[in-house]
């Protein structure tokens, strides 16, 4: 699953202890793991084989560019939807024509850097998005495929924030306004409408809600055939799951086991397809790394106060999410077999582990088993690579974290601590009271 691994009682990234990093570049800080990051994609692109998609990684997951880096020298496209992730592609050496821009409120602004840049294909949510895409691309003369993004109305079983391909979410057209949005597009247009493009949610850890949107799409097809359109791009977004308890997530070849038989004809007549997985590639390549600065007990709970919370990892309090949490130095008798909320092993607490935030929703983990910890402590969140450093904010003025990549025995600093002043930044100072507009207000 991953390589993070105790070893002699001190937890690796690797081969470099996680002490090392927090000693060299303080915390908090998310590690992320090189090695799990190229084992996870490869096993992907191994399990479609069959099919030859273009593995397009999803950029919102993680973007720090070293980890884009390590996408695009893998041979992988990008999935990207927004101009800021546009520009952290071309920063990180990705070739824009292997690259995908979804997004429901693409600007016009962003468009049309897409089109300067050469991205492969638009992923059109809206029948009045296909109009502008196409108004600009004929504008700039310069041509560009485009694929539709379908509603197929299945229930992929994830959290309300994130299921995506329901009926009635902001995401695409039904398959009823599927077949009229193709119908009504200008043929003469630089864009060219010849693509489906489905995401149905993340995480999925069951294959039968992708089976139930492909035979869908496929049903889409073939109607639109029937009107004499053809469909040579199949984008069948992201989703698959990561395991944040041992075991939970399917492995890739179980989703290929379900997925390349239904759309295995259809490639060998032409249909070229893309997936844009990011959390089954880069969620258990990342640990957040935290400092315990104190513990307490009051009223009947104990906490563990750390120096980050959902200021670094939003997602236990925003999606009630589960991530395992573990002390870097703990005796090997205390190191669970599995990573669960309730590990078999004698003395453990049960403590809330908590950030250092003005919200009682900062918490890391609520009712936990932890083996007693204290003031000055290392702890692992594990499976935080994906949507970790990439939804972490400021809040409460908090810097936002380093990011390092372990390669083997190198460890790297790929995104340095944020200071105080990089906080203010971007503010403008504080009007004088010789400004003469605030005079005039006085
Ligand atoms: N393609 C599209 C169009 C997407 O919207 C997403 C994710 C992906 C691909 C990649 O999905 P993945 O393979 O990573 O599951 N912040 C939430 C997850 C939101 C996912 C948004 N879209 C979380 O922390 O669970």
């Amino acid at each position: 699953m991953d390589r993070f691994e105790h070893r002699d009682g001190s937890l690796r990234a690797e081969e470099v202890p996680l002490s090392a990093v927090a000693e060299a570049h303080g915390t908090p800080t998310f590690v992320y793991s090189a090695a799990t990051f190229r084992a996870h994609l490869r096993r992907l692109r191994e399990a479609f084989a069959p099919l030859r998609p273009q593995l397009c990684y999803s950029v919102k997951s993680c973007s720090n560019l070293a980890i884009l880096r390590l996408a695009v020298e893998e041979g992988a496209g990008l999935d990207l939807v927004s101009g800021g992730e546009l520009h952290r592609a071309i920063l990180a050496g990705a070739d824009p024509s292997r690259c995908v821009l979804a997004g429901v409120g693409k600007t016009d602004r962003e468009i049309a850097g897409a089109l300067e840049a050469g991205v492969g294909v638009f992923n059109i949510e809206s029948a009045e998005e296909l109009a502008n895409v196409a108004r600009i691309a004929d504008d700039l003369g310069r041509p560009a495929r485009a694929a539709l993004r379908i509603n197929p109305e299945v229930e992929p079983g994830t959290h309300r924030h994130t299921a995506t391909g329901r009926r009635a979410t902001k995401f695409g057209v039904d398959l009823a306004t599927a077949v009229e949005v193709f119908r009504g597009h200008d043929r003469r247009s630089r864009l060219r409408l010849c693509g489906l493009h489905l995401h149905i949610g993340s995480p999925i850890a069951t294959t039968a809600p992708y089976v139930d949107a492909i035979d869908r799409v496929l049903e889409l097809r073939d109607s639109l055939r029937r009107h004499g359109l053809g469909v040579e791009v199949l984008d069948l977004g992201g989703g698959f799951a990561a395991d944040y308890v041992t075991g939970q997530a399917p492995p890739a070849s179980t989703y290929a086991a379900a997925i390349v038989p239904r759309l295995r004809a259809a490639v060998e007549e032409g249909l070229e397809l893309i997936l844009e997985p990011g959390r089954s590639i880069v969620a258990n390549s990342g640990v957040l790394l935290v400092r315990v600065t104190y513990t307490k007990e009051s009223g009947g709970r104990r906490f563990v106060i750390c120096d980050a919370g959902m200021n670094a990892l939003l997602r236990p309090s925003h999606y009630d999410a589960f991530h395992f949490i573990w002390p870097c130095e703990v005796p090997p008798a205390l190191v669970p077999s599995r990573r669960e909320e309730r590990p078999a092993l004698p003395g453990l607490e049960e403590v809330d582990v908590v950030g250092p935030l003005c919200e009682t929703g900062d918490y890391l983990a609520i009712a936990r088993s932890l083996p007693p910890v204290e003031r000055g402590d290392l702890l692992a969140v594990y499976a935080a690579g994906a949507y970790g450093m990439s939804m972490a904010s400021r809040y409460n003025s908090s810097p936002l974290p380093a990011e390092v990549l372990v390669d083997g025995s190198s460890a790297r600093l790929v995104r340095r601590r944020e200071t105080y002043d990089d906080l203010v930044a971007h503010e403008l100072a504080v009007p004088s009271q010789a400004t003469p507009l605030l005079g005039a207000l006085r």
